[in-house]
């Protein structure tokens, strides 16, 4: 197995790209269904997810071809011929599960493996069942499995409100919902950037879609989509991580540059948040520019659907708390349970303490490095910007979390001044975990 070992105390500088975003290329791989033909994606991140998604639809029946250099795909589902999502590939990734949307969407049924739970709690997907039954489809589970079918061949349209809202549900119903015979309503939809680019996608596809970014979205069912062109999105998640490393690991007052950025994807509260520590930002339009304060002040924040604060940054949150200078708050709304990242960060002297859905964080202390390993994505990036300022080498287990979601990672560290390199070691305590979801 790979882990990465970081040598801490070397200050960042310099220029960082940011790639395509992962959580918006994987449901743009499941619009690409709908399309019959061969449709072509750009800025596609070269992530483990990105493949894994890639042999989801080979499975179905889709020609895939993903040029890693070129970060382009091409996606030929003229013939999706098996309208299934396999355990083996659901249980690695939990988007796999997109392909109940897409396949009804284009065949009028399907058979997904059903989720599992995941590392920082159960997940459910009763709000994905729910709407695709409000718009008329027939859900069975058997043997682990949705099984779906649109009586007729094409669903009927209806109205559904989703409580709490969620990413994954609306891009689901959204993908069932462009081909229904009648008109479908999603209350209560996802806001966040990666529904919005994608809904931009299946509309250029020939989908009638209004009010994507609002919290009503209305679809009038057509009965075919065309597969196009699509450039995908920034990641922002990725673009967020960077600007927590610049103003942690970059020298004071030296701005670092994140380029092929889109900060508006950011939303107001990271924005927000990040100023009050005192770290110095320039947005551009496709860059940010953040140099580090001499002093970082502790910032609190609360997660939230968009445009709050990412749940996905929280962890990388959490280490810039450990560098402020005095007590810092993270509470997570979305998913309570997220803190599997905080035992690890006390393995490096971190002084944190986790209680019902928010965790303390005392700052000032000074980092050792340590082995440590996590259970997801994006505490185990986490753990490298830990890495970065912490005194000595800290060796971050299973890198596999990371390479589901930051593409050559030790690479654009290593490019912007970091001491990081990969390893492989043997886990000697058995197997991996399963791969989760992040
Ligand atoms: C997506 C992102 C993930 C991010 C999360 C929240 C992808 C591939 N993953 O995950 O990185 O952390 O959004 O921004 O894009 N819920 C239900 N029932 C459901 C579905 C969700 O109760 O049927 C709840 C969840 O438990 C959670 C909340 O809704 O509390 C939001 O989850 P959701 O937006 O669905 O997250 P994902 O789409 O799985």
């Amino acid at each position: 197995m790979d882990k990465l070992v970081v040598e801490g105390r070397h200050p960042l500088s310099g220029s960082i790209p940011i790639d395509g975003s992962k959580n918006t290329a994987l449901p743009l791989m499941a619009a690409s269904v709908l399309g019959d033909g061969t449709m072509t994606i750009k800025n596609v991140p070269n992530l483990r997810d990105v493949t894994t998604f890639a042999h989801v639809l080979r499975v179905a029946g889709a020609r895939v071809q993903f040029d890693p250099a070129a970060h382009q795909l091409t996606i030929d589902a003229a013939n999706i011929t098996y309208p299934e999502a396999p355990y083996e590939l659901v249980r690695k990734m939990r988007a796999s599960f997109y392909m109940l949307g897409a396949l009804i969407g284009r065949r009028g049924h399907a058979r997904v493996s059903m989720p599992g739970g995941c590392s920082w709690g159960p997940r459910p997907v009763d709000l994905h069942l729910n709407g695709l039954k409000a718009f008329g489809a027939e859900i069975d589970l058997e043997q682990g499995y949705v099984v779906a079918r649109a009586p007729g061949g094409r669903l009927s349209g209806g109205s559904f409100e989703m409580t709490p809202s969620s990413v994954g549900a609306t891009i689901n119903l959204l993908l069932a919902a462009v081909t229904a015979e009648g008109g479908c309503r999603i209350e209560n939809a996802a806001r966040e950037p990666d529904v919005v680019v994608f809904g931009e996608a299946l509309e250029k596809m020939g989908a009638k879609i209004e009010g994507l970014g609002t919290q009503t979205i209305e679809i009038e069912g057509t009965a075919r989509l065309y597969p196009v062109e699509f450039t995908n999105a920034s990641d922002r998640i990725e673009l967020g991580t960077f600007m927590i490393a610049a103003a942690i690991a970059g020298a004071p007052g030296e701005p670092i540059r994140l380029t092929n950025a889109e900060p508006e994807y950011l939303g107001e509260a990271f924005i927000d948040a990040f100023r009050q520590t005192g770290a110095h930002v320039e947005i551009g339009d496709d860059y940010v520019e953040v140099a580090a304060p001499e002093t970082l002040q502790p910032v609190d924040i609360t997660t939230d659907v968009y445009p709050g604060f990412p749940t996905d940054l929280q962890a990388q949150w959490t280490v810039l708390l450990t560098q402020a200078d005095g007590r810092g708050r993270i509470t997570d709304t979305v998913y309570s349970d997220r803190f599997k990242h905080i035992a690890e960060l006390k393995r490096m002297n971190a002084y944190a303490m986790v209680q019902d859905d928010t965790a303390t964080v005392r700052g000032g202390r000074s980092l050792k490095g340590a082995q440590v390993m996590s259970t997801d994505l994006r505490a185990s990036v986490s753990l490298v910007l830990a890495g970065l300022v912490a005194e000595g080498e800290t060796h971050v287990l299973r890198v596999y979390h990371l390479d589901r979601g930051y593409e050559d990672l030790e690479g654009k560290l290593t490019d912007a001044g970091a001491r990081i390199h990969r390893e492989t070691y043997d886990e000697e305590l058995g197997e991996p975990e399963e791969l989760k979801e992040a």
